[in-house]
């Protein structure tokens, strides 16, 4: 038997550690730092490499990482020199989301589908070929900044508007001192998240995510505001092109280029006319997929971490999925993605069925109460034998919930049912 470190404090994480506790092969399961709904917490944060290779040896544990911040800090790296069995991919592997200008020239050079795009540092010039365009932009800041650093425009005025608040104001920091603007394109949006080795690529099921805060699409980007398992926008003949054309091309590009990415590869997609143009790419699960993806697992999701690591997944079979379809709504704390409360007591978890998942985020435990301690709050996570009575079973568990700055999207997984 082992022990398992997860890493990370999200709602993502909640679910990895959920689904890998069921392992017969894992004894204890750690998440550091977690949150209010995890168990075995560890008070080191994702960034403290140190802390957390010490921990990892002296517990014996195979450790997980959910965010992106210790992947892009080198965690795989640190965790690989000290013989420690860590599932995820290296600094240079992780690149593919830590830099999206190099993902980007890593696109272009390797014949990967993409929208079309100019890098720049200079305002100026990034302004006067906004203006020279005759299609709409978008803005994005080169480094990591929590999912944030995206500006989708509709006019040439809000593009430069753009331009300033990443390149000028800095309002991403560091992260903002190259930017990209590329083609907006107009489609379907999907998220493709594939296990990989360095060499196979296991698809997971597929997903779609609700990324801006309101009803109907509206308003700013945020982490996820729900998603849900499988998605009807993704048939067959699409999940071959996007698995063939962008998943295996992306880790044989890689491989070709002499980097080994181990761990989940998640392409962001646009689906116009029925091709796949890759929008982002993630070395790490998404959250909120993970949530109604895990649900959908019916196998044990530690042996394919381990397979990852050691290069074995081609022996692996296909794993199985449950049959059914998966909602998670993300409850939220009022505010987000700007400035929200915290410290609210949240109550009414005994009313929720078992068989639903109240997946933890931004959530704490103190004398003995649960309290709101983040944007994204909870991840209510329900099963059905359709997208619609999952998404009935998902809705009628969060109206249990209740805290005073609770907000969440009324139309999660509405935008499949108009697939079907
Ligand atoms: P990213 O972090 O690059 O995926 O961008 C965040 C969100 O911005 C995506 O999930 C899309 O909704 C939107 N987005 C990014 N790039 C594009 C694009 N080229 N065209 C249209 N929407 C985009
Ligand atoms: N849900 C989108 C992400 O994890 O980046």
């Amino acid at each position: 038997m082992v022990n398992v470190l997860v890493i990370g404090s999200g709602g993502r994480e909640h679910a990895l550690s959920w689904k890998l506790s069921q392992s017969s092969k894992v004894d204890k399961v750690f998440t550091a730092p977690g949150n209010g709904g995890t168990e075995n917490n560890i008070s080191l944060n994702v960034d403290d490499l140190d802390g957390l290779a010490e921990f990892a040896q002296k517990n014996n544990c195979f450790t997980v990482v959910g965010p992106e911040v210790p992947l892009a800090a080198g965690i795989v790296d640190k965790f690989n020199q000290m013989n420690l069995k860590i599932f995820g991919p290296t600094k240079n592997a992780a690149q593919l989301e830590s830099s999206k200008i190099w993902a980007k020239n890593f696109m272009k050079r390797n014949g990967i589908q993409t929208a079309r795009f100019e890098i720049f540092d200079d305002p100026k010039k990034a302004k006067e070929y906004v203006k020279s365009l005759d299609y709409n932009v978008v803005v994005k800041a080169d480094g990591l900044a929590s999912g944030k650093g995206v500006i989708v425009c509709n006019t040439a005025d809000e593009a430069i508007e753009a331009i300033d608040t990443i390149l000028v104001k800095k309002t991403f920091g560091d992260a903002g001192n190259r930017i990209i603007v590329e083609e907006r394109i107009d489609g379907i949006e999907a998220s493709y998240i594939a296990l990989c080795d360095g060499n196979t690529a296991i698809p997971m099921a597929s997903s779609q995510d609700h990324k801006r805060i309101f009803d109907g699409d509206k308003g700013p980007n945020t982490g996820g505001m729900g998603a849900y398992s499988p998605t009807p926008i993704i048939d067959d003949i699409l999940a071959k092109k996007i698995q063939d054309k962008i998943i295996d091309k992306t880790i044989q590009s890689m491989k070709s280029e002499g980097i080994i990415f181990k761990g989940f590869l998640y392409a962001g997609v646009m689906i116009r006319d029925n091709e796949p143009y890759v929008l982002e790419y993630n070395a790490r699960m998404g959250d909120p997929e993970c949530q109604p993806i895990t649900m959908r697992m019916n196998f044990d999701l530690y042996d394919y971490f381990v397979a990852s690591v050691d290069g074995t997944l081609s022996l692996m079979p296909q794993p199985l999925w449950k049959n059914q379809s998966s909602v998670c709504i993300v409850l939220a704390s009022d505010g987000y993605p700007e400035s929200f409360p915290k410290d609210e007591e949240i109550t009414g978890f005994d009313l929720v069925p078992k068989n639903t998942m109240i997946f933890h985020a931004g959530t704490k435990k103190k004398d003995g109460k649960i309290l709101s301690n983040g944007g994204r709050v909870l991840g209510v996570t329900a099963l059905g034998d359709t997208l619609s009575s999952a998404i009935s079973n998902a809705y009628a568990a969060a109206e249990k919930i209740s805290w005073p700055h609770k907000y969440c999207r009324k139309d999660i997984g509405k935008k499949g049912l108009s697939y079907l």
